[in-house]
Protein backbone atom coordinates (compact mmCIF):
# COMPACT_ATOMS: atom_id res chain seq x y z
CA UNK A 1 0.00 0.00 0.00
CA UNK A 2 2.86 2.32 -0.85
CA UNK A 3 0.96 3.99 -2.95
CA UNK A 4 -1.74 5.30 -0.96
CA UNK A 5 0.68 6.38 1.51
CA UNK A 6 2.53 8.35 -0.89
CA UNK A 7 -1.01 9.94 -2.35
CA UNK A 8 -1.52 11.67 0.67
CA UNK A 9 0.82 14.33 0.03
CA UNK A 10 0.29 15.03 -3.23
CA UNK A 11 -1.53 17.36 -4.96
CA UNK A 12 -3.27 17.85 -8.19
CA UNK A 13 -3.32 14.44 -8.48
CA UNK A 14 -5.48 11.53 -9.89
CA UNK A 15 -3.88 8.73 -9.04
CA UNK A 16 -1.37 6.41 -9.98
CA UNK A 17 -0.37 3.07 -11.20
CA UNK A 18 2.86 0.98 -10.56
CA UNK A 19 4.20 -0.95 -13.27
CA UNK A 20 6.81 -3.97 -13.64
CA UNK A 21 9.68 -4.67 -16.18
CA UNK A 22 7.27 -5.99 -18.81
CA UNK A 23 4.89 -3.18 -18.30
CA UNK A 24 1.37 -5.38 -16.57
CA UNK A 25 0.48 -3.41 -13.37
CA UNK A 26 1.07 -4.70 -10.17
CA UNK A 27 -0.61 -1.90 -8.35
CA UNK A 28 -2.84 1.01 -8.44
CA UNK A 29 -3.73 3.68 -6.09
CA UNK A 30 -7.57 4.32 -4.78
CA UNK A 31 -7.59 7.74 -6.57
CA UNK A 32 -6.31 6.42 -9.72
CA UNK A 33 -9.82 3.68 -9.40
CA UNK A 34 -11.92 6.61 -8.09
CA UNK A 35 -10.81 9.17 -10.78
CA UNK A 36 -11.50 6.71 -13.90
CA UNK A 37 -14.16 4.51 -12.09
CA UNK A 38 -12.12 1.42 -12.25
CA UNK A 39 -12.02 -1.69 -9.89
CA UNK A 40 -8.48 -2.14 -8.60
CA UNK A 41 -8.87 -6.08 -9.75
CA UNK A 42 -9.86 -5.66 -13.05
CA UNK A 43 -6.54 -3.34 -13.29
CA UNK A 44 -4.07 -5.76 -11.74
CA UNK A 45 -2.19 -7.89 -14.48
CA UNK A 46 -2.94 -5.87 -17.40
CA UNK A 47 -0.89 -3.91 -19.95
CA UNK A 48 -0.29 -0.23 -19.68
CA UNK A 49 -1.09 -0.10 -22.81
CA UNK A 50 -4.36 -1.16 -22.30
CA UNK A 51 -4.88 1.61 -19.79
CA UNK A 52 -3.45 4.65 -21.50
CA UNK A 53 -3.75 4.57 -25.21
CA UNK A 54 -1.72 6.82 -27.46
CA UNK A 55 1.47 6.50 -25.26
CA UNK A 56 1.91 2.85 -26.60
CA UNK A 57 5.34 4.16 -28.47
CA UNK A 58 6.52 6.01 -25.29
CA UNK A 59 8.81 2.41 -24.02
CA UNK A 60 9.83 2.77 -20.61
CA UNK A 61 13.47 3.26 -21.92
CA UNK A 62 12.79 6.68 -23.59
CA UNK A 63 10.16 8.05 -20.24
CA UNK A 64 13.19 8.03 -18.58
CA UNK A 65 14.41 11.30 -20.69
CA UNK A 66 11.03 12.71 -21.19
CA UNK A 67 9.45 12.04 -18.02
CA UNK A 68 6.22 13.45 -18.73
CA UNK A 69 4.13 12.14 -21.75
CA UNK A 70 0.88 12.65 -23.05
CA UNK A 71 -2.21 9.68 -22.95
CA UNK A 72 -5.63 9.02 -22.98
CA UNK A 73 -7.60 7.21 -19.91
CA UNK A 74 -10.88 6.20 -20.42
CA UNK A 75 -11.38 8.83 -23.14
CA UNK A 76 -9.83 11.96 -20.73
CA UNK A 77 -7.20 13.56 -22.16
CA UNK A 78 -3.89 13.26 -19.59
CA UNK A 79 -0.66 14.30 -18.74
CA UNK A 80 1.29 11.48 -17.48
CA UNK A 81 4.58 11.64 -15.16
CA UNK A 82 6.47 8.59 -14.82
CA UNK A 83 8.95 7.96 -12.35
CA UNK A 84 11.41 4.83 -12.23
CA UNK A 85 11.01 3.41 -8.78
CA UNK A 86 13.72 0.51 -8.93
CA UNK A 87 12.87 -1.46 -11.68
CA UNK A 88 9.32 -0.33 -11.46
CA UNK A 89 7.58 2.61 -13.50
CA UNK A 90 5.39 4.68 -11.40
CA UNK A 91 2.64 5.97 -14.03
CA UNK A 92 1.06 9.31 -12.21
CA UNK A 93 -2.14 11.30 -13.71
CA UNK A 94 -0.81 15.22 -13.04
CA UNK A 95 -3.61 16.39 -15.65
CA UNK A 96 -6.57 15.17 -16.95
CA UNK A 97 -9.31 17.02 -18.69
CA UNK A 98 -12.50 17.21 -17.30
CA UNK A 99 -14.37 17.16 -21.12
CA UNK A 100 -13.37 16.16 -23.96
CA UNK A 101 -15.23 16.47 -27.04
CA UNK A 102 -14.81 14.00 -30.05
CA UNK A 103 -13.09 15.90 -32.37
CA UNK A 104 -10.54 17.04 -29.56
CA UNK A 105 -10.18 13.96 -28.50
CA UNK A 106 -8.76 12.64 -31.90
CA UNK A 107 -6.92 15.22 -32.77
CA UNK A 108 -5.01 14.43 -29.49
CA UNK A 109 -4.47 11.04 -30.22
CA UNK A 110 -3.06 12.25 -33.79
CA UNK A 111 -0.39 14.65 -31.66
CA UNK A 112 0.71 12.04 -29.77
CA UNK A 113 1.27 9.63 -32.60
CA UNK A 114 2.70 12.31 -34.53
CA UNK A 115 6.83 11.54 -34.86
CA UNK A 116 8.43 14.29 -33.16
CA UNK A 117 11.18 16.88 -36.01
CA UNK A 118 14.14 16.19 -35.08
CA UNK A 119 17.64 18.02 -36.02
CA UNK A 120 20.24 15.22 -36.02
CA UNK A 121 23.19 17.60 -34.97
CA UNK A 122 23.28 20.52 -33.92
CA UNK A 123 26.56 22.48 -34.68
CA UNK A 124 26.43 25.59 -33.37
CA UNK A 125 22.79 26.13 -32.06
CA UNK A 126 21.84 25.24 -29.06
CA UNK A 127 17.88 24.60 -30.02
CA UNK A 128 16.51 21.66 -32.22
CA UNK A 129 12.04 21.70 -32.76
CA UNK A 130 11.79 18.84 -30.54
CA UNK A 131 13.29 21.27 -27.20
CA UNK A 132 10.45 23.91 -28.72
CA UNK A 133 7.99 22.84 -25.93
CA UNK A 134 4.16 22.83 -26.93
CA UNK A 135 2.24 20.89 -29.28
CA UNK A 136 -0.72 22.93 -29.50
CA UNK A 137 -2.40 22.92 -32.68
CA UNK A 138 -1.12 26.58 -33.36
CA UNK A 139 2.31 25.44 -32.46
CA UNK A 140 2.31 22.48 -34.65
CA UNK A 141 1.61 24.45 -37.38
CA UNK A 142 4.16 26.57 -37.00
CA UNK A 143 6.34 24.29 -36.35
CA UNK A 144 5.47 21.96 -39.29
CA UNK A 145 5.93 25.63 -41.47
CA UNK A 146 9.26 26.38 -39.64
CA UNK A 147 10.52 22.46 -40.30
CA UNK A 148 9.42 23.11 -44.36
CA UNK A 149 10.91 26.32 -44.77
CA UNK A 150 14.35 24.94 -42.94
CA UNK A 151 15.22 23.70 -45.95
CA UNK A 152 15.51 26.25 -48.49
CA UNK A 153 18.05 29.12 -48.28
CA UNK A 154 15.31 31.39 -47.94
CA UNK A 155 15.23 34.53 -45.59
CA UNK A 156 12.72 34.41 -42.99
CA UNK A 157 11.37 36.87 -40.78
CA UNK A 158 10.30 35.75 -37.30
CA UNK A 159 7.62 38.28 -36.03
CA UNK A 160 5.66 37.93 -32.67
CA UNK A 161 5.20 39.50 -29.17
CA UNK A 162 8.09 39.81 -26.54
CA UNK A 163 9.00 35.83 -24.90
CA UNK A 164 7.40 33.69 -27.79
CA UNK A 165 10.81 31.74 -28.86
CA UNK A 166 11.71 33.88 -31.59
CA UNK A 167 15.29 32.82 -30.66
CA UNK A 168 14.42 29.22 -30.43
CA UNK A 169 12.73 28.54 -33.53
CA UNK A 170 15.48 30.61 -35.34
CA UNK A 171 17.95 28.29 -34.19
CA UNK A 172 16.00 25.12 -34.53
CA UNK A 173 15.55 26.64 -38.18
CA UNK A 174 19.41 26.76 -38.85
CA UNK A 175 19.65 23.24 -36.51
CA UNK A 176 17.31 21.79 -38.95
CA UNK A 177 19.25 23.28 -42.67
CA UNK A 178 21.41 21.88 -44.63
CA UNK A 179 23.99 24.65 -43.23
CA UNK A 180 23.80 23.03 -39.99
CA UNK A 181 27.17 22.38 -39.60
CA UNK A 182 28.07 25.86 -40.77
CA UNK A 183 27.99 28.82 -37.82
CA UNK A 184 24.54 30.25 -36.36
CA UNK A 185 25.95 34.12 -35.16
CA UNK A 186 23.15 35.78 -34.10
CA UNK A 187 23.64 39.80 -33.93
CA UNK A 188 21.28 41.77 -31.54
CA UNK A 189 21.01 45.14 -33.58
CA UNK A 190 19.60 46.46 -30.45
CA UNK A 191 22.29 45.82 -28.14
CA UNK A 192 25.21 46.88 -30.33
CA UNK A 193 25.49 50.79 -30.38
CA UNK A 194 24.84 52.61 -33.75
CA UNK A 195 28.60 53.45 -33.94
CA UNK A 196 29.94 50.52 -34.02
CA UNK A 197 27.05 48.60 -35.87
CA UNK A 198 28.86 48.79 -38.98
CA UNK A 199 32.08 47.74 -37.96
CA UNK A 200 30.64 44.73 -36.08
CA UNK A 201 28.84 43.51 -38.45
CA UNK A 202 30.08 44.36 -41.82
CA UNK A 203 34.12 43.92 -40.58
CA UNK A 204 37.02 46.31 -41.40
CA UNK A 205 39.98 46.86 -42.93
CA UNK A 206 43.57 47.17 -41.17
CA UNK A 207 43.88 51.28 -40.19
CA UNK A 208 39.86 51.85 -41.14
CA UNK A 209 39.83 54.12 -38.19
CA UNK A 210 41.56 55.16 -35.53
CA UNK A 211 41.82 52.38 -32.58
CA UNK A 212 41.16 50.07 -35.52
CA UNK A 213 43.31 46.68 -35.05
CA UNK A 214 45.85 47.05 -37.64
CA UNK A 215 45.53 43.48 -39.48
CA UNK A 216 41.53 44.37 -39.82
CA UNK A 217 39.05 42.16 -38.23
CA UNK A 218 35.81 40.38 -40.42
CA UNK A 219 32.04 41.47 -39.04
CA UNK A 220 29.77 39.36 -38.01
CA UNK A 221 28.39 38.42 -41.89
CA UNK A 222 31.32 37.25 -42.84
CA UNK A 223 31.65 34.72 -39.73
CA UNK A 224 28.66 33.80 -40.92
CA UNK A 225 29.54 32.43 -44.43
CA UNK A 226 27.84 29.28 -45.65
CA UNK A 227 25.73 29.55 -42.26
CA UNK A 228 22.85 31.44 -40.77
CA UNK A 229 23.10 35.13 -39.79
CA UNK A 230 20.57 36.17 -37.38
CA UNK A 231 19.56 39.31 -36.90
CA UNK A 232 17.72 39.76 -34.15
CA UNK A 233 15.18 43.14 -33.34
CA UNK A 234 15.76 44.16 -36.86
CA UNK A 235 13.67 47.11 -35.92
CA UNK A 236 16.39 48.82 -34.06
CA UNK A 237 18.86 48.40 -36.91
CA UNK A 238 20.24 51.91 -37.70
CA UNK A 239 18.78 53.56 -40.92
CA UNK A 240 22.57 54.10 -42.42
CA UNK A 241 23.49 50.32 -41.84
CA UNK A 242 19.94 49.23 -43.57
CA UNK A 243 21.30 50.20 -46.61
CA UNK A 244 24.85 48.84 -46.03
CA UNK A 245 22.71 45.45 -45.21
CA UNK A 246 19.86 45.25 -48.06
CA UNK A 247 23.34 45.42 -50.65
CA UNK A 248 24.19 42.47 -48.65
CA UNK A 249 21.01 40.68 -49.12
CA UNK A 250 21.28 41.86 -53.37
CA UNK A 251 24.38 41.62 -54.10
CA UNK A 252 25.49 38.71 -51.86
CA UNK A 253 28.60 40.43 -50.53
CA UNK A 254 29.97 42.30 -48.19
CA UNK A 255 31.87 45.42 -47.98
CA UNK A 256 34.48 46.03 -44.93
CA UNK A 257 34.79 49.24 -43.65
CA UNK A 258 37.82 51.44 -45.12
CA UNK A 259 37.87 48.24 -47.49
CA UNK A 260 38.06 48.67 -51.44
CA UNK A 261 37.19 45.38 -52.63
CA UNK A 262 34.06 43.21 -51.72
CA UNK A 263 33.47 39.56 -50.81
CA UNK A 264 31.43 37.04 -51.76
CA UNK A 265 28.83 35.38 -49.11
CA UNK A 266 26.79 32.84 -48.82
CA UNK A 267 24.63 33.25 -45.74
CA UNK A 268 21.04 32.67 -45.00
CA UNK A 269 18.86 35.47 -43.43
CA UNK A 270 16.80 34.58 -40.25
CA UNK A 271 15.68 38.32 -38.73
CA UNK A 272 13.20 38.67 -36.02
CA UNK A 273 11.19 41.59 -34.32
CA UNK A 274 8.56 42.09 -32.00
CA UNK A 275 7.45 45.40 -33.26
CA UNK A 276 5.08 45.89 -36.63
CA UNK A 277 7.89 46.78 -39.33
CA UNK A 278 4.94 47.53 -41.56
CA UNK A 279 4.29 50.22 -38.96
CA UNK A 280 7.81 51.53 -39.03
CA UNK A 281 7.66 51.45 -42.60
CA UNK A 282 5.09 53.85 -42.91
CA UNK A 283 6.46 56.48 -40.53
CA UNK A 284 9.66 56.28 -42.46
CA UNK A 285 11.80 54.09 -39.87
CA UNK A 286 12.19 51.10 -41.39
CA UNK A 287 13.16 51.31 -45.33
CA UNK A 288 10.46 49.56 -47.36
CA UNK A 289 13.17 47.92 -49.81
CA UNK A 290 14.73 46.07 -46.46
CA UNK A 291 11.55 45.50 -45.37
CA UNK A 292 10.39 43.56 -48.68
CA UNK A 293 13.90 41.57 -48.77
CA UNK A 294 13.23 40.64 -45.38
CA UNK A 295 9.09 39.77 -45.93
CA UNK A 296 9.75 36.68 -47.97
CA UNK A 297 8.36 34.44 -45.13
CA UNK A 298 6.95 35.58 -42.32
CA UNK A 299 6.97 32.89 -39.58
CA UNK A 300 4.33 34.41 -36.87
CA UNK A 301 4.75 32.75 -33.64
CA UNK A 302 1.39 33.29 -31.25
CA UNK A 303 1.32 34.49 -28.17
CA UNK A 304 1.05 32.13 -24.86
CA UNK A 305 -2.33 33.13 -24.69
CA UNK A 306 -3.31 32.04 -28.13
CA UNK A 307 -2.45 28.89 -27.24
CA UNK A 308 -3.48 27.89 -23.73
CA UNK A 309 -3.11 24.21 -23.93
CA UNK A 310 0.62 24.68 -24.08
CA UNK A 311 0.76 26.71 -20.94
CA UNK A 312 0.92 23.18 -18.82
CA UNK A 313 3.35 21.49 -20.41
CA UNK A 314 5.84 24.45 -20.40
CA UNK A 315 5.64 24.35 -16.84
CA UNK A 316 6.25 21.22 -16.09
CA UNK A 317 9.34 21.30 -18.79
CA UNK A 318 10.43 24.47 -16.45
CA UNK A 319 10.09 22.58 -13.65
CA UNK A 320 12.34 19.91 -14.78
CA UNK A 321 14.44 22.12 -15.54
CA UNK A 322 15.09 24.35 -12.78
CA UNK A 323 14.49 20.84 -11.00
CA UNK A 324 17.98 19.69 -12.33
CA UNK A 325 19.59 23.39 -11.72
CA UNK A 326 18.33 24.04 -8.28
CA UNK A 327 18.56 20.66 -7.43
CA UNK A 328 14.93 20.32 -6.39
CA UNK A 329 12.47 17.14 -6.71
CA UNK A 330 9.48 19.19 -7.53
CA UNK A 331 7.02 17.11 -9.34
CA UNK A 332 3.68 18.61 -8.66
CA UNK A 333 1.72 21.60 -9.57
CA UNK A 334 -1.25 22.43 -7.05
CA UNK A 335 -4.50 22.06 -8.61
CA UNK A 336 -5.69 26.48 -8.15
CA UNK A 337 -2.36 27.10 -9.42
CA UNK A 338 -2.96 25.64 -12.25
CA UNK A 339 -5.77 27.25 -12.77
CA UNK A 340 -4.11 30.50 -12.25
CA UNK A 341 -1.94 29.90 -14.61
CA UNK A 342 -4.04 28.99 -17.54
CA UNK A 343 -5.91 32.05 -16.45
CA UNK A 344 -3.19 34.61 -16.73
CA UNK A 345 -3.04 36.76 -19.53
CA UNK A 346 1.21 36.70 -20.01
CA UNK A 347 2.04 39.80 -21.51
CA UNK A 348 5.33 38.24 -21.11
CA UNK A 349 4.92 34.72 -22.79
CA UNK A 350 7.14 31.89 -21.70
CA UNK A 351 9.92 33.69 -20.83
CA UNK A 352 7.39 35.30 -18.52
CA UNK A 353 6.44 31.77 -17.39
CA UNK A 354 9.59 30.65 -17.12
CA UNK A 355 10.48 33.33 -14.76
CA UNK A 356 7.47 32.76 -12.48
CA UNK A 357 8.69 28.84 -12.49
CA UNK A 358 12.05 29.49 -11.52
CA UNK A 359 11.06 31.89 -8.62
CA UNK A 360 8.68 29.77 -7.06
CA UNK A 361 11.51 26.33 -7.92
CA UNK A 362 13.79 28.60 -5.51
CA UNK A 363 11.10 29.19 -2.67
CA UNK A 364 9.26 25.53 -3.03
CA UNK A 365 9.54 22.77 0.09
CA UNK A 366 8.69 19.61 -1.15
CA UNK A 367 7.31 17.82 -4.25
CA UNK A 368 4.21 20.91 -5.22
CA UNK A 369 4.37 23.92 -6.41
CA UNK A 370 1.92 26.13 -4.58
CA UNK A 371 0.16 29.29 -5.00
CA UNK A 372 2.17 30.82 -2.03
CA UNK A 373 5.58 30.00 -3.40
CA UNK A 374 4.92 31.29 -6.33
CA UNK A 375 3.45 34.55 -4.01
CA UNK A 376 5.59 35.25 -1.46
CA UNK A 377 6.70 38.93 -2.39
CA UNK A 378 5.57 41.30 0.42
CA UNK A 379 3.77 43.77 -1.94
CA UNK A 380 1.54 40.89 -2.60
CA UNK A 381 1.21 39.94 0.21
CA UNK A 382 -0.45 43.10 1.01
CA UNK A 383 -2.43 43.11 -1.78
CA UNK A 384 -4.12 39.62 -0.99
CA UNK A 385 -3.98 40.31 2.90
CA UNK A 386 -5.94 42.74 4.46
CA UNK A 387 -5.19 46.46 6.44
CA UNK A 388 -2.71 45.83 8.81
CA UNK A 389 -4.98 48.26 11.47
CA UNK A 390 -7.65 45.30 11.35
CA UNK A 391 -7.03 42.64 13.81
CA UNK A 392 -7.56 39.30 12.06
CA UNK A 393 -7.19 35.72 12.42
CA UNK A 394 -3.36 34.65 10.89
CA UNK A 395 -3.32 34.96 7.05
CA UNK A 396 -3.90 31.92 5.40
CA UNK A 397 -2.15 30.67 2.36
CA UNK A 398 -4.26 31.27 -0.76
CA UNK A 399 -3.95 27.23 -1.03
CA UNK A 400 -5.03 26.75 2.26
CA UNK A 401 -7.74 29.23 2.27
CA UNK A 402 -8.73 28.11 -1.09
CA UNK A 403 -8.68 24.39 0.47
CA UNK A 404 -11.22 25.63 3.34
CA UNK A 405 -13.63 26.74 1.72
CA UNK A 406 -13.70 23.92 -0.59
CA UNK A 407 -13.83 21.29 2.28
CA UNK A 408 -16.83 23.55 3.80
CA UNK A 409 -18.79 23.65 0.23
CA UNK A 410 -18.39 19.73 -0.56
CA UNK A 411 -19.29 19.35 3.24
CA UNK A 412 -22.43 21.35 3.08
CA UNK A 413 -23.32 19.26 -0.43
CA UNK A 414 -22.75 16.37 0.73
CA UNK A 415 -25.16 16.79 3.81
CA UNK A 416 -28.11 18.68 1.79
CA UNK A 417 -27.64 15.63 -0.21
CA UNK A 418 -27.64 13.27 2.29
CA UNK A 419 -24.59 11.58 1.37
CA UNK A 420 -25.43 11.04 -2.27
CA UNK A 421 -22.52 12.07 -3.96
CA UNK A 422 -24.21 12.29 -7.78
CA UNK A 423 -26.48 14.31 -6.52
CA UNK A 424 -23.71 16.72 -4.08
CA UNK A 425 -21.52 16.81 -7.61
CA UNK A 426 -24.83 18.21 -9.40
CA UNK A 427 -24.75 20.84 -6.50
CA UNK A 428 -21.44 21.93 -6.50
CA UNK A 429 -21.56 21.91 -10.46
CA UNK A 430 -18.61 19.74 -10.80
CA UNK A 431 -17.99 16.09 -12.33
CA UNK A 432 -18.21 13.18 -10.07
CA UNK A 433 -14.98 12.18 -10.56
CA UNK A 434 -13.50 15.26 -9.48
CA UNK A 435 -16.16 15.32 -6.37
CA UNK A 436 -14.16 11.49 -5.65
CA UNK A 437 -10.83 12.81 -6.04
CA UNK A 438 -11.52 16.21 -3.32
CA UNK A 439 -13.03 14.04 -1.13
CA UNK A 440 -10.25 11.51 -1.39
CA UNK A 441 -7.79 14.54 -0.94
CA UNK A 442 -8.92 16.18 1.71
CA UNK A 443 -9.91 13.11 3.96
CA UNK A 444 -13.58 13.94 3.93
CA UNK A 445 -14.16 9.79 3.43
CA UNK A 446 -15.34 8.77 6.91
N1 LIG B 1 8.17 26.77 -26.88
C1 LIG B 1 9.18 26.92 -25.99
N2 LIG B 1 9.70 25.85 -25.38
C2 LIG B 1 10.68 25.99 -24.46
N3 LIG B 1 11.20 27.16 -24.11
C3 LIG B 1 10.73 28.27 -24.68
C4 LIG B 1 9.70 28.21 -25.67
N4 LIG B 1 9.43 29.45 -26.08
C5 LIG B 1 10.25 30.27 -25.41
N5 LIG B 1 11.04 29.57 -24.57
C6 LIG B 1 12.01 30.13 -23.63
O1 LIG B 1 11.52 31.42 -23.25
C7 LIG B 1 12.55 32.39 -23.26
C8 LIG B 1 12.23 33.47 -24.28
O2 LIG B 1 12.34 32.94 -25.60
P1 LIG B 1 13.06 33.74 -26.79
O3 LIG B 1 14.28 34.45 -26.28
O4 LIG B 1 13.25 32.82 -27.93
O5 LIG B 1 11.91 34.80 -27.08
P2 LIG B 1 11.85 35.94 -28.17
O6 LIG B 1 10.61 35.72 -28.94
O7 LIG B 1 13.14 35.99 -28.91
O8 LIG B 1 11.64 37.25 -27.27
P3 LIG B 1 12.13 38.78 -27.58
O9 LIG B 1 11.22 39.33 -28.64
O10 LIG B 1 11.88 39.46 -26.24
O11 LIG B 1 13.56 38.72 -27.96
C9 LIG B 1 13.84 31.64 -23.54
O12 LIG B 1 14.43 31.30 -22.31
C10 LIG B 1 13.37 30.40 -24.26
O13 LIG B 1 14.27 29.37 -24.07
MG1 LIG C 1 14.69 37.40 -28.88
Amino acid sequence: MELTQKVDNRTGYWGSMEVNEKGILVDVSPEFCSCFAFEKPELIGLSIAHIIEGATKSRPTSAVGKPVIPGVIKGHSCLIRIEKKDKHLIYSVILRKEEIDHAEFYSFLQMVDKPKIRSKTANGNRYSFEEIIGDSPLMAQIKELAARIAASSSTVLLTGESGTGKELFAQAIHGLSSRKSHPFVAVNCAAIPDELFESEVFGYEGGAFSGARKEGKPGKIELAQNGTLFLDEISELPYQAQGKLLRVLQEREVERLGGTGSKNVDIRIVAATNRDLKTLVQEGKFRQDLFYRLYVFELKIPSLRQRKEDILPLAYYFIEYFNEKLIQDVKYLAPNLQEWLLNYEWPGNVRELKAVIERGMNIVQGETLTMESLFISPSLERSVGKTEAEETPKLLSLEEAVSNAEISAIQRALKEADGDRTKAAQLLNIHLASLYRKIAKYKLNK
